[in-house]
């Protein structure tokens, strides 16, 4: 592409401020740049004036759960199963963490947190450290010690190489570094609240991952699916990188959602309170899916059952296992697109690089929650709050690396 068709193109969508400091960039900036705005899709931009949380809902009912005295009652039947397929190589994991942990406010990738107090204890080390436990006992239910589970990991063009680097640094915790794989997702640009796309320099758009959800589009784009078939991998568990209690490929689980054979499992907790911050499971027009806490009404929050239970009483904490078919089956199919304000770096009116303390844009995602939706069924699959849901979004308060510190404690891991 060069100048004249991008500005072009730029003009055609009100963006030509993109092109703002071309003048002033070297040749090889400028060309860059001109490939950036022939690379970038803007027709994101056009879902700001869809409302921040894209699609409306449809006819909302309840979706049964299995819960714990159930799963306490098939634990062994369930583990075996797990187990089983684990050590047949039919389950992988799938870390992500493309995201850019913005809450946080680390320059690093969220994984390279340290959330030790008295030696080093790494967020991808906890995660990898839990993987461990369950590579041990496959291989132990088998008499093996060559079992590994498959372990993928999605960072972003802002974080990967620098997640790599400290895997390689730490020499990948211990884990066998042949079973590792890393592949990035793709970016979306990311704007003012009037739609006008940043700069993050005066050469370079600024953008930010596209959400969660293009994470097995982007793993097929990586050329790894060929790799999951070969292997003869059947389920792939996706899991949040900030969760740090985070149970991987949990054999019960995987136990579970095979005997019940769904397209989908989703580990569920408890609400701590009707008003609690998180999505709950529920069906969609008889498909399964999972209403926001931003888009919770009155009505939801406070439904009851036949039992008289809260309806909708069961939150996700981004930890699902997929069926690999399940999901080539919906690999081409549209996703809501959900605009999100964060805090965007970016150039000034002076052309000096700006971090905000507050939101100062939108960055565009489209989100796991909604690939569920396009599945026929799905199995809720309720854990122990305390003992397997950590999340650190935050430094302090809520759902930060204190609260996850102290749960941490509970479990009997030292820090
Ligand atoms: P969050 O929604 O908490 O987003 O991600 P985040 O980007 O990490 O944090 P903030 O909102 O900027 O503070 C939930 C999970 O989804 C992953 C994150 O890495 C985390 O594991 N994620 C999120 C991606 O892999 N890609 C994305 O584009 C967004």
């Amino acid at each position: 592409m060069n100048y004249r068709e991008a500005y072009e193109k730029l003009d055609k969508i009100g963006q030509t401020q993109i092109l703002r400091y071309y003048d002033t960039l070297s040749a090889e900036e400028q060309q860059a740049l001109l490939t950036q705005i022939d690379e970038t899709d803007f027709s994101v931009i056009d879902y700001i004036s869809q409302g921040e949380h894209g699609a409306e809902k449809g006819v909302i009912s309840p979706l049964e759960c299995m819960e714990l005295p159930e799963i306490e009652a098939h634990k062994d039947e369930f583990t075996a199963i797990g187990l089983d397929a684990i050590a047949h190589s039919r389950v992988g994991a799938v870390l992500l963490a493309g995201g850019m942990g913005t809450r946080l406010g680390s320059d690093n990738p969220k994984g390279m947190y340290n959330i030790g107090l008295t030696h080093e204890v790494f967020i991808f080390q906890r995660l990898i450290e839990n993987t461990m436990d369950v590579i041990r006992a496959a291989n132990a239910a088998a008499g093996r010690d060559d079992i590994w589970i498959p372990f993928y990991i999605m960072t972003s063009e802002k974080n990967n190489d620098a997640t790599i680097a400290f895997f390689e640094e730490k020499d990948y915790f211990g884990y066998n570094k042949d079973f590792v794989h890393f592949f990035k997702q793709d970016m979306a640009p990311a704007t003012d609240r009037n739609g006008k796309v940043y700069l993050e320099s005066k050469s370079r758009i600024a953008t930010s991952p596209n959400g969660n959800a293009g994470w097995f589009k982007s793993l097929v784009n990586a050329g790894l699916l060929d790799g999951v078939h070969e292997q003869g991998i059947e389920y792939l568990n996706i899991f949040a990188v900030d969760n740090v209690l985070q149970r991987i490929a949990d054999p019960a689980f995987v136990g579970a959602c095979i005997e019940r054979d769904v397209e989908v499992g989703a580990k569920v907790v408890a609400k701590a309170a009707p008003d609690e911050a998180i999505g709950v499971m529920c069906l969609e027009d008889g498909r399964p899916s999972i209403v926001e806490y931003y888009e919770m009404t009155d009505e939801i929050m406070h439904a009851k059952n036949d039992k008289g239970e809260p309806a909708y009483r069961f939150g996700v904490i981004l930890n699902y296992l997929f069926k690999v078919s399940a999901l080539e089956d919906i690999l081409s199919k549209s996703l809501p697109m959900h605009v999100v304000e964060k805090k965007i770096p970016c150039l000034d009116e002076n052309g000096e690089l700006i971090k905000p303390d507050k939101p100062n844009g939108y960055k565009f995602e489209q989100l796991v929650l909604d690939m569920i939706h396009q599945l026929a069924s799905c199995l809720p699959y309720e854990v122990v709050r305390e003992k397997e849901f950590a999340p650190i979004k935050n430094k302090t308060g809520i759902d930060s690396v204190e609260s996850a510190r102290e749960l941490c404690k509970l479990n009997g891991i030292e820090l």
